[in-house]
Formats: structure tokens, C-alpha cells, sequence
């Protein structure tokens, strides 16, 4: 099986008033299709900011992705603008976010939440 993703150095820092902070310097690793990949380590070693800077979510300032690559269909997510990196998150690749139970919105159905990334990113109607 080929690889879905590859990626290759990534690092991302984020500037703050002490300093430099490296949060992840360096990071490679590769994704076969059906394959599950675990990342684990203590808190704060940089295993959401690896999967954040992937997908364009790394608020700048106070961060940057400064290094690397992360191939995904022979196309580079961190050179893609912001409506390509739209196009493919949650249609292509989704993050649960950590705490779920936090991570839903009291105000609106789970219905009408699950619903609605459906409706951006496959066109589908709320009709059944
Ligand atoms: N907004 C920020 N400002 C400064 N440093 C940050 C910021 N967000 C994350 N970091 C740094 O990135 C490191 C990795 O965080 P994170 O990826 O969330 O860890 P975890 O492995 O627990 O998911 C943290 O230890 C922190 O030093
Ligand atoms: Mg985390």
C-alpha cells in the first residue's frame, strides 16, 4: 500500500515573551490507507500542535509553522491556502477534538451539529 500521508520535519514555533518555544521540531511520520497511527506522550509534548499545524490551525500570531512537509495526495498541506485547507478538513481529514463531552455546543442539537459538516463539505440537503 502507498502512503495517504507523509510527513516530513515539521516544525512549528510559537513566540512568546520568554522566549522561542519549540513546541514541535521535527516530527516525521508516514500513513498507509486503512492504517491507524497513535501518537503518545506526556502532556504538553506537542501531539495536538503536530496535528494542528497539518491542517492550518495554529493561530499566528503567537505561532508558525516554520519547517517541513505534509504530503496528502501528492499535495503539500502546508503550501495550500485557506480555502484548499477549507476543502479538506472534514472532508478529508477531521479532528476530534480532545473532551467531547466540551467539545459540543449546548445550544445547538447533535443533530444539527453533525449535520452541518455534511451540509459545508458533501453539498447534502437536510432532506432525508
Ligand atoms: N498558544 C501557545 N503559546 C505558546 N506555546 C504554546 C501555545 N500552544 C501550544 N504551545 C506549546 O506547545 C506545546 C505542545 O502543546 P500540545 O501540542 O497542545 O501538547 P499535547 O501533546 O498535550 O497535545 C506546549 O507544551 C506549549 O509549550
Ligand atoms: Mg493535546
Amino acid at each position: 500500500m502507498e502512503d495517504i500521508l507523509t510527513v516530513e520535519g515539521l516544525e512549528t514555533h510559537f513566540r512568546t515573551r520568554e522566549g522561542v518555544v519549540h513546541a514541535v521540531n521535527g516530527v516525521s511520520f508516514y500513513l498507509k490507507e486503512g492504517e491507524t497511527l497513535g501518537f503518545v506522550g506526556e502532556s504538553g509534548c506537542g501531539k495536538s500542535v503536530t496535528v494542528m499545524s497539518m491542517l492550518g490551525l495554529i493561530p499566528n500570531p503567537p505561532g508558525e509553522v516554520v519547517g517541513g512537509q505534509a504530503m496528502y495526495n501528492g499535495q503539500d498541506l502546508l503550501q495550500m491556502t485557506d480555502e484548499e485547507l477549507r476543502r479538506v478538513r472534514g472532508s478529508h481529514i477531521s479532528i476530534i477534538f480532545q473532551a467531547p463531552m466540551t467539545s459540543f455546543s449546548p445550544v445547538f442539537t447533535i443533530g444539527r451539529q453533525i449535520a452541518e459538516p455534511l451540509e459545508m463539505h458533501m453539498g447534502m440537503s437536510k432532506k432525508l
